[in-house]
């Protein structure tokens, strides 16, 4: 039995996956700028049968919001931690204007990478527990339509694979998931999004990833293929797509 630390708790993908760790009889603890909103999802989460089901406080953008967590983790006997936190502003408002960066990458990359590093010490000292680090396929080719974003999750991609390999070492897992196009309110109102998923498959995924102790994740799996190929295609060609 582990508690869950789900940063970024008020995420459309993370309340479905906070209520799956409560039917599976693990602790949660959230994580988030809206302390009504996780209460009432602590709540619902302790009513499935959470033994620990709580909120805290935390802003990617606020290192003692950071350091708030790693007090309340200090005071668990073992955790695994599972990282929702991310944002994307429209790539045309960015080019607009450019201080947007500095938020998109904190949120979805520097602030959660932060907090991660901070807790790995009590990780490796329990010498069991799991990372799940929520990227993107954003984060595999830097595209014409999101490219900021993209560049947040290539960076907290290979900052994960990093993290493995020192974890690893020492009994904690680190899953690295990318989704696709997922129906959550980071989606909403954009049109056309190909082989567009629920929440729950997403998260149904996940915990098979963690059960079986996968590295790297695409979920849904289609993604997989897809992003194979455009990888592969080659940047004299890419420049001029616009997908
Ligand atoms: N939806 C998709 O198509 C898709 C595809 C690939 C990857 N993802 C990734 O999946 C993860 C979950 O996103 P979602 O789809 O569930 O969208 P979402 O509902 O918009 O969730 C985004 C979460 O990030 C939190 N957040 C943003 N900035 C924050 C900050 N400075 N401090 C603390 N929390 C902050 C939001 O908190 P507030 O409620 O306080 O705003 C919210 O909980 C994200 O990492 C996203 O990049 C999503």
């Amino acid at each position: 039995m582990t508690t869950w630390i789900i940063l970024g708790g008020t995420s459309t993908i993370a309340r479905v996956f906070a209520r799956s760790a409560a039917e599976r009889g693990e602790g949660v603890i959230l994580a988030g700028r809206d302390l009504d909103d996780l209460n009432a999802s602590a709540a619902d989460c302790a009513a499935r049968g959470a033994p620990v089901a709580e909120a805290v406080a935390f802003d990617a953008r606020d290192r003692k919001s950071i350091l708030g967590i790693v007090e309340r983790a200090r005071t668990l006997d073992a955790f695994s931690v599972a990282v929702f936190v991310g944002s994307m502003p429209p790539q045309d408002q960015i080019d607009a204007e450019p201080a947007l960066i500095e938020g998109t990458v904190t949120d979805s990359f520097t602030g959660p990478a932060e907090c991660l590093t901070r807790l790995a010490p009590l990780m490796e000292a329990h010498g069991k527990g799991t990372v799940v680090g929520v990227g993107s396929v954003a984060g595999d080719r830097g595209r014409v339509g999101n490219y900021v974003y993209g560049a947040a999750k290539a960076g907290f991609h290979a900052y994960l694979s990093g993290l493995r390999n020192r974890l690893g070492r020492k009994g904690v897992h680190v899953v690295t998931v990318k989704p696709g196009t997922v129906d959550t309110a980071m989606t909403w109102g954009l049109d056309k999004l190909p082989f567009l998923a629920q929440p729950d498959k997403i998260v149904s995924d996940i915990f098979r990833a963690v059960d079986r102790k996968r590295d790297v994740i695409y979920t849904p799996i289609i993604w997989w293929p897809v992003m194979t190929v455009i990888r592969a295609i080659p940047e004299r060609i890419f420049k001029k797509m616009s997908i």
